[in-house]
């Protein structure tokens, strides 16, 4: 693994530093007090001290997630948080040789590849609990590392590791999210604005985004972040009808729809489909 991203991850469940070890063909992370975790043939780390609280995105999700962003169409969120590492990068600065860009519930870790294409001497870890996103994750940038672990337990990182942490359609843990930023670090969320897929959620019956959703991510970092900027990316998608339909597979309506309602409800709409990305990324400090 990248000696540069395990130099600053830590055993979850004593706290010491790890070093890979190897047993024949079996690789490992392991603490000075061998607590052990695996390191999967598919290149991510098992992180998990104890039990998940539950898989996280599962395979059809995660190959959803991975052809819709292979399209293109969330790429406006990839190059605002881009822009936003970047533009603080050359702010801050910072002594730190290769900053660590940390991305809490990656997912495929499509944005993080594109954060770190934008800040050349970075590392990435992508931190997530599904293994199918985790199995994309370990390879979709030769800077990023990819680890199993859950953002609701004590993350497997040191105190003030990361210069740069990510959180996009994800759960978020304020205080462990504050313990691992660095001082002049920044935390970027990216959340559905209220007209996020607007045009679907009628049509389709999706989930509708929480009209007190602005105030839940305010709420969760309170205390332990500042808010230093925020804005609203919008854009407009034409979509083809399985388009649609990967999209809505990636996302939380997934649990929620039958399939055979949602594919005439998808041919009713009729091509191409006007869909309306609207999302909001707000840009932390350290409180
Ligand atoms: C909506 S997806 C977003 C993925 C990615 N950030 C993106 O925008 O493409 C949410 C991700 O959070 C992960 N997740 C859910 N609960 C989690 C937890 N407790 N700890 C870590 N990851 C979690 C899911 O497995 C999934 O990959
Ligand atoms: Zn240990």
């Amino acid at each position: 693994m990248e000696q540069r991203v395990v130099d600053r991850l830590r055993c979850p469940v004593c706290g010491e530093a790890l070093a890979e070890v190897t047993a024949g063909a079996a690789r490992a992370l392991r603490c000075p007090r061998r607590h052990s975790f695996d390191i999967a043939r598919q290149g991510y780390v098992n992180l998990l001290a104890g039990r998940a609280p539950h898989g996280g995105d599962s395979a059809e999700m995660v190959v959803a997630r991975a052809d819709f962003l292979a399209a293109g169409h969330y790429d406006i969120i990839s190059t605002a948080l881009a822009e936003a590492a970047s533009a603080h990068h050359q702010v801050a600065g910072g002594d730190d040789a290769y900053p660590l860009v940390v991305d809490a519930g990656a997912g495929t870790g499509r944005h993080l590849a594109a954060v770190l294409a934008a800040l050349p001497e970075a590392v990435g870890l992508a931190l997530d609990v599904s293994k199918p996103a985790l199995r994309r994750a370990a390879r979709v940038h030769p800077r990023v590392t990819a680890a199993l672990a859950d953002t609701w337990q004590r993350l497997p990182l040191a105190d003030a590791s990361a210069a740069v942490l990510l959180n996009v359609f994800a759960p978020r843990n304020g205080a462990e999210f504050r313990r691992v930023l660095a001082p002049i670090g920044r935390l970027l969320v990216v959340t559905p604005a209220a007209d996020h897929l607007t045009e679907l959620v009628d049509a389709l019956g999706l989930l509708r985004v929480d009209p007190a959703k602005a105030d839940r991510v305010a709420a969760s970092l309170g205390g332990h972040f500042a808010e230093e900027s925020a804005a609203v990316h919008r854009q407009e998608l034409s979509l083809s009808g399985p388009e649609v339909n990967t999209l809505v597979g990636m996302g939380p309506s997934a649990w929620h729809t039958d399939p055979a309602g949602l594919a005439a409800r998808i041919t009713a709409l009729g091509e191409p489909v006007r869909v309306t990305v609207a999302v909001r990324l707000g840009v932390y400090r350290p409180a």
